[in-house]
């Protein structure tokens, strides 16, 4: 009797190690935690106003939240291969992307800018030709110097690491999305931050034809927006972020 016992309970104990258990019916966000305030870790947990956005839309759905980190260039192929719900990680909508993901509507109306150092300032694009530009790899930033500058970024992992090659002078200038490049020079004395070179917008990306989970980001997304709940993560999470560089 006993024995049959513990062999019940290691089968049980195997499935739900091997995952086959109970389905996991939690909605999954994707995104790349280096990307203040809109994702970044607080110790080891990915905190941040896309985070809040998705977990609304679990709260809206009922459903348990998770939310994991990879590279930015591996964020779109995890909702795509259905390894993830949701990818929100300041994804900026394109008509490139658009062909493989369907985007909500947008939540922030944002765009990239030039970061610089003071001692060689930045007045004008034509400026960027022929230069070591470093970006976050498989971002906007790498798109505008493929297709407007017709050349090859220094592919970074993140805006951060972009900006200590620029610090340490391995590139000329940096290319990144206008909120982590505020926070990666808060506190340099000797960088700087050009008007904006784009006009963006972010929005959650989700497998493609999936109307309901669709409607339930926009839902959600319109009342944050209304409540002036967005508005207000987006000052907790810049404040938040901006502190953890003081340290
Ligand atoms: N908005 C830019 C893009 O969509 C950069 C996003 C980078 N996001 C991140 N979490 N690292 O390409």
């Amino acid at each position: 009797m006993k024995i049959l016992k513990m062999l019940a309970c290691a089968a049980v104990a195997a499935v739900a190690l091997s995952g086959c258990g109970p389905k996991d019916n939690s909605l999954k966000m994707i995104t790349e935690a280096t990307f203040p305030p809109y994702e970044f870790l607080r110790g080891q947990e990915v905190v941040g106003i896309d985070v809040e956005i998705c977990r609304a839309v679990a709260r809206k759905l009922n459903r348990p939240f998770k939310a994991e980190t990879v590279d930015f260039d591996s964020v779109i192929p995890a909702v795509i291969s259905g390894k993830a719900d949701l990818a929100a990680a300041g994804i900026t909508v394109t008509e490139d992307r658009k062909k493989n993901v369907d985007f909500s509507i947008p939540y922030v109306k944002t765009g990239i800018v030039v970061i610089f150092k003071k001692a060689s300032p930045f007045t004008d694009a034509a400026q960027l030709k022929g230069k070591k530009i470093g970006v976050q790899s498989g971002t906007t930033s790498e798109t505008y110097v493929l297709e407007q500058l017709k050349q090859e970024p220094e592919r970074c992992k993140s805006p951060a690491e972009a900006v200590a090659a620029l610090k340490a002078g391995r590139v000329d200038f940096v290319i990144s999305d206008i909120d982590p490049a505020k926070n990666c020079v808060k506190g340099e004395a000797d960088l700087a931050l050009s008007d904006f070179i784009t006009s963006e917008e972010y929005a959650v990306a989700i497998r493609k034809g999936q109307p309901e989970l669709l409607k339930a980001i926009d839902e959600t997304i319109a009342e944050l927006k209304k409540s002036g709940q967005l508005a207000k993560w987006i000052r907790q999470f810049t404040e938040e972020s901006d502190k953890l560089k003081d340290k």
